[in-house]
């Protein structure tokens, strides 16, 4: 790839190219592929970010684990399918890539940066081996200065990736599925995440921002920084200039008072920017923007977490990093669109379950006000999985969590770290030891957040002092055990780290509707009544009576918000089953009713008015068909063709002591409190129309579905009508049957083909349905429950791009999209 346009820009004096084309692949493991004569000439040509193996096909034997996961409740090893997604990420894989950097001479310095590389990156410049990093989740990087030619001559980059067998519990992705990026400084220069913001005072007439910034020297020259602090309109709204001495080590500290500054908060994400100018003997030798936000955290005891001097409760869901039918391969409309469902759903945060996420997201999480708790590792050195983090952990742990550290510490979305999920040192005598080592690590790097950790074992954790030397202790599950922590540990708070795991699979409802562990069918799905859970779970409700009822509780992490591939919890064994039943959106992007029940406890900003299942029921005629509303409303009243059912109304006495007994569980007690029941209605087709009531009992709201009718057309709509045409930008586009009158057809599962003319290409497809072995590439896949979700992308020209969808027996659809 030629830089010469880019380097003939002017005189900035760092530049930055990310390498995103020109790269070719192989799957062929050849040590003579790190050579630059070696001939690649039939390797494939792809595009970075990549994910080789989300193209599959989907096949049982697969990394198969024959293992007991004890965490589970197995005693005896069993045989699991489809725990990483049945899909063949395992293996090596090789990409190169051909460069030159004109303008490039001694005088310089360049360095390789990998925002995540899956996995055990070896790299390798011009035939030499520049560095390896084992962690396929991390950032890290390289200075290659010594490895790169001079301008005009090539160089050639390879890199070989390899992934093992059980090295996960889920869907790792496989390759440069993040980007890669080349920096050219000047020798003396700001490094790779150099500086280091903080706000040490926060009122509403100014905020004091502290700025580190570090700076390697090429030799005795005078150094000076200057730095400026921005507003979102480019306006300078602080300065501050320092010459460096001997006694500062290294790194300038500068004070700047930022006056009455607008404040980064939830879905009020107030950026800033601070511009750093290096001067040596007086030349601008480099140029270091680093974004950040002025907000304060606090975690106060007994009184909960508090963000800009506001208490707030973490209405959180915990996210894997695969974005569905793309894979890991990160795509930013992808992110924008799995936040942009998590706010309207009245989620505040994101925990990045069990791993370092993309910078992209951090950013993002930045720029739409999300609030991240940030998580490093899913295993230290006692294996959950054989050839796991564990293999690692010793001689890597401190410098994967200090370049995690050093990435995200200015990002004002990240909120919290976590350093760690359902280790098994919980269980070891000495496991606060290890526990401590780490909360240290982050201590010492960033004093400004507070550090957690996902327990999973109260017992011993209350035993061996890891709960009690966390600074924020975090309960996976058992939120019934929240009142005895709290009882036993010092820091008078309590956070659920990871909790719900309840179980459904978008428009499938079984019956009789009974709360149900573990439950396994036929057709490999969960009841969208949303009564179903694991053995060591719970429903929704039952972690919401604990952070409604416990003021030191300080909210909650659902285990998920959505669907990731692997982990088809119960259906361990059970193939097909590719995907986790645990979202409240599906892998497709599409909202499962459960999107609903916690919209309607989380999001007071939106109306809810929820109900189900669907009203198509042929053959049920007469049977009893339970009908949920879940709503934002406190009662409502509920009609079939006409006739009323009652009226419900949440009940608010249900109190937190008592309702959870097996008695309780079967009557749905909690559920009472927090959605409108109607256990007895009998299916007749025709209407159903609910009608809701304020505090006042006021009918304020209603709505109705339909028993439709024979399948006449295809609707599409696009979640976007505009995307940029960058050869990135995805438009989504939702693809669902309606009969003759426009109502939807729930149950319709036939195949649509789809063909894309215009500005863009067809990108992928998903419906959602985890025991689907479709393609996610091929243009064509079945409805599941009447819904899919179709990828369209850019092109790199403007235009319009058009996506037709076409099925047996009912009219086409169409929808056009510009790309500008
Ligand atoms: C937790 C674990 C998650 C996931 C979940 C499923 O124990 O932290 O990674 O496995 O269970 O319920």
């Amino acid at each position: 790839m030629l830089l010469a346009a880019v380097f003939a820009a002017g005189a900035q004096p760092r530049r930055e190219i990310t390498l995103k084309k020109g790269w070719l692949f192989s799957r062929e493991d050849n040590p003579a592929a790190a050579q630059s004569g070696f001939n690649d000439g039939n390797w494939q040509s792809v595009t970075v970010p990549h994910d080789w193996a989300i193209y599959g096909p989907f096949d049982k034997s697969n990394d198969i684990h024959r293992m007991a996961i004890v965490q589970d409740g197995q005693t005896t090893a069993i045989e699991h399918y489809g725990r990483t997604g049945g899909l063949p990420f395992t293996g090596a894989g090789w990409y190169r890539n051909r460069f030159t950097i004109p303008g490039f001479t001694g005088g310089k310095r360049v360095h390789l940066l990998f925002d995540g590389a899956m996995s055990n990156a070896r790299v390798y410049v011009n035939g030499r081996e520049v560095g390896y990093w084992p962690n396929g989740y991390n950032s890290f990087y390289f200075d290659i200065t010594d490895f790169v030619h001079e301008e005009g001559r090539e160089n050639l980059l390879a890199v070989r990736l390899e992934n093992f067998e059980e090295q996960s519990r889920w869907y790792p992705g496989a390759g440069l599925y993040r980007n890669v990026h080349l920096i050219v400084t000047e020798k003396t220069y700001i490094p790779i995440w150099g500086s280091y913001v903080t706000t040490p005072v926060v009122t509403p007439g100014f905020a004091r921002v502290n700025v580190r910034t570090r700076v390697e020297s090429a030799g005795g020259g005078t150094l000076k920084l200057v730095t400026q602090i921005r507003d979102e309109t480019q306006q300078t709204v602080a300065t501050a200039e320092s010459t460096l001495s001997e006694s500062d080590m290294g790194q300038f500290s500068q004070e700047l008072v930022v006056e009455n500054p607008r404040l980064w908060d939830i879905k009020q994400p107030n950026l800033y920017t601070a511009v750093s100018r290096l001067y040596e003997d007086g030349r601008l030798v480099d140029e270091y923007c680093t974004p950040f936000g002025i907000r304060t955290l606090e975690i106060r005891p007994d009184e909960g977490f508090f963000l800009n001097g506001r208490e707030v409760k973490f209405k959180g869901v915990c996210l894997h990093h695969d974005l569905g039918p793309l894979g890991a391969a990160v795509n930013e409309a992808a992110i924008r669109r799995q936040i942009r469902t998590m706010q309207d759903m009245g989620a505040n945060a994101i925990r990045t379950s069990h791993n370092m996420p993309a910078p992209e997201f951090v950013r993002i999480a930045d720029e739409m006000g999300m609030m991240l708790m940030v998580e490093s590792f899913d295993e230290w050195a006692i294996p959950k999985v054989k050839n796991g983090y564990n293999r690692y952990f010793k001689s890597w742990a401190e410098r994967d969590l200090v370049n995690l550290l050093h990435h995200y510490r200015n990002n004002p979305s990240v909120v919290m770290w976590c350093i760690g999920n359902e280790v098994e040192e919980q269980s070891h005598k000495h496991g606060s030891r290890v526990a401590r080592f780490l909360q240290d690590i982050c201590h010492r790097e960033d004093p400004t957040r507070p550090v957690t950790n996902g327990m999973d074992r109260p017992d011993q954790v209350l035993s061996n002092h890891m709960a009690a030397m966390m600074e924020v202790p975090g309960f996976n599950y058992r939120p019934f055990r929240y009142r005895e922590a709290y009882d036993r540990l010092p820091q008078q708070i309590i956070l659920g780290s990871e909790t719900a795991s309840t179980l459904s699979s978008r428009g499938v409802y079984k019956f009789p509707v009974v709360r149900r562990s573990m439950a396994q069918y036929d057709d490999h799905q969960a009841s969208s009544y949303d009564v179903e859970h694991c053995s060591w779970s719970n429903l929704p409700e039952d972690d919401f009576i604990q952070h409604d009822e416990l003021p030191y509780t300080i909210g909650e992490f659902i285990w998920t918000g959505i669907d990731y591939l692997g982990e088809p919890t119960p259906y361990y064994s059970a193939w097909p089953s590719h995907s986790s039943l645990f979202g409240a959106v599906d892998l497709a992007g599409i909202p499962k009713d459960r999107f609903y029940l916690y919209r309607s406890h989380w999001n007071s900003d939106a109306e809810t008015l929820h109900i189900l299942p669907h009203w198509n029921w042929k053959g049920r005629e007469g049977e009893v068909t339970p009908i949920f509303v879940y709503t934002s409303y406190p009662s409502a009243e509920l009609f079939i063709n006409g006739k009323s059912q009652g009226l419900r109304t949440k009940d608010l006495s249900v109190p937190l002591e008592g309702s959870d007994s097996a008695e309780a569980r079967k009557r749905l007690e909690r559920q009472k409190r927090y959605r409108l029941m109607w256990m007895d209605t009998r299916y007749e087709p025709g209407t159903v129309r609910v009608v809701a009531y304020d505090n006042d009992g006021k009918a304020v709201a209603e709505k109705e579905i339909h028993t439709a009718g024979k399948p006449h057309r295809i609707v599409l709509e696009a979640d976007r009508r505009e995307i940029d045409g960058d050869g990135e930008d995805i438009a989504f586009v939702n693809v669902k049957l309606v009969d003759k009158a426009g109502n939807f057809c729930p149950t319709d599962d036939r195949e649509i083909s789809f063909t894309v003319k215009g500005a863009g290409r067809f990108k992928a497809v998903a419906n959602g349905n985890p025991a689907s072995l479709e393609s996610f590439q091929l243009p064509r896949m079945k409805l599941f429950s009447g819904q899919l979700t179709a990828l369209v992308q850019a092109g790199e020209e403007s235009g319009t791009l058009v996506l037709e969808a076409k099925a047996e027996g009912v009219r086409s659809g169409r929808v056009e999209i510009r790309v500008k």
